[in-house]
């Protein structure tokens, strides 16, 4: 039997999304062409930036579209460059960035190479469950602070954080609020007028969607601009100018559509895959002597289960899961290939050990009762024998 349960990696492109880009592919024109083809490609792209924006509660001209997650991230980073060099001459001088010590490495290395370019970046600690602590964030938030970056749910232990509450400390603060919502929308409900958020980052790919486009959500960009935005990619007047390039049609369609249907089935999601989750966690536990779960044990996204395993080695665990069909993960795919603990773990205060021996099971709309019974029935013995082996018992 072959078991599917990396969602958090990427998603299968849903049958209705990809026989909808098929269709499209008879779409060629160029969306910027006056003429009667561009016209429709056009038509096209604005239905699917509806779509995207309805997923989070925003209106279509807030959304723009990029190549990934990661430009989406890496936009907001820079443009805080472009508005601290600009601003030299005034009074106050915003030059500090904070974000967490857990987020995806696309924002790390953003806020990292910032640091090197001359911005303060605080990194927040997080507690055992991995949620932000509230009082380092107000501790380090002040008439410096240009951008806080907090992740709405971690791709790696799932937990939430609370970005309503967060985003109402910064913006007393004067500060812009960025959530980097990849792993939340199509999981839970996100409302970026709830939440008051200035910047909000998706990823088609993981709602089921293509890979290679993302969108970033810009609040209220029509008419005035209420968070600034300049262009990572320079060029001609696609998305309003702000990221030039000729529009990547058919990704673009298809993530229109994935987020058409993500909105329509956000609640059910969570109805169908929470208990499969649970069932899974309750069952390891019950079957397996001495592990641990990783992440907070309610404000967790439904899909994602985080398991520690002392005394087995977590790239072990992963091959011979491999070898029964099974493909999981032992962190985000980004860091896997080293063999660096997770940096989320040990964020969370864990020994190097459970860091090192964590699974990360990330369900989806493919894991069925047939499939957690065949995890369940196949990882206890599993992990005995590999514990048996390993230099780490
Ligand atoms: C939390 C989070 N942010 C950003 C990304 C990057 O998105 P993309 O793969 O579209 O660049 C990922 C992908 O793993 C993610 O999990």
């Amino acid at each position: 039997m072959k078991v599917y349960i990396d969602y958090n990696a990427t998603t299968p492109l849903n049958e209705a999304v990809k026989n909808a880009m098929i269709d499209d592919f008879a779409v060629y024109g160029n969306a910027s062409s006056m003429h009667a083809s561009g016209r429709l490609a056009h038509a096209r792209l604005e239905e699917a930036r509806s779509n995207a924006a309805a997923l989070i509660g925003a209106k279509p001209h807030e959304i723009i579209f990029t190549s990934s997650g990661s430009e989406s991230n890496n936009t907001v980073f820079q443009t805080m460059r472009y508005l601290a060099d600009r601003s030299v001459a005034k009074e106050a001088i915003r030059n500090e960035i904070i974000t967490t010590a857990i987020e995806h490495p696309c924002v790390l290395n953003s806020a990292k190479f910032q640091q090197e370019l001359g911005f303060t970046v605080t990194f927040l600690p997080v507690d055992a469950y991995g949620k932000v602590n509230i009082d380092a964030l107000k501790a380090a938030l002040s008439d410096k602070t240009l951008l806080v970056s907090v992740m709405t749910a971690n791709n790696e232990i799932g937990t939430i954080q609370d970005i309503r509450k967060i985003t109402s400390l910064v913006k007393t603060a004067g500060a812009f609020m960025h959530t980097d919502a990849v792993q939340a929308v199509g999981k839970i409900p996100v409302d970026v007028k709830d939440w008051g958020v200035d910047y909000l980052t998706m990823s088609a790919h993981k709602i089921y969607g293509p890979k290679g486009v993302g969108a970033l959500y810009i609040r209220d960009r029509g008419g005035r601009r209420a968070a600034p935005l300049f262009p990572l990619i320079h060029g001609g007047h696609q998305e309003d100018g702000l990221r030039a390039g000729t529009y990547n049609n058919i990704g673009i369609f298809g993530f229109g559509k994935a987020a058409e249907i993500a909105k329509q089935r956000v609640m059910e999601y969570g109805k169908t895959l929470f208990p499969l989750r649970e069932q899974l966690r309750e069952a390891l536990i019950k079957r397996i002597p001495n592990i641990a779960i990783n992440g907070h044990p309610s404000d967790v996204i439904p899909n994602t289960l985080n398991v520690s395993f002392p005394g087995a080695e977590g790239e072990s665990i992963l091959l011979a899961l491999d070898l029964a069909g099974i493909e999981a993960s032992t962190g985000s795919a980004c860091a896997s290939g080293s063999l660096e603990p997770s940096h989320v773990i040990m964020a969370t205060g864990a020994e190097a050990e459970l860091a090192h021996g964590s699974i990360r099971f990330s369900l989806g709309w493919g894991i069925t009762q047939e499939a957690v019974d065949y995890i369940i029935d196949t990882l206890p013995s599993i992990i005995e024998r590999i514990r048996a082996m390993s230099t780490l018992a």
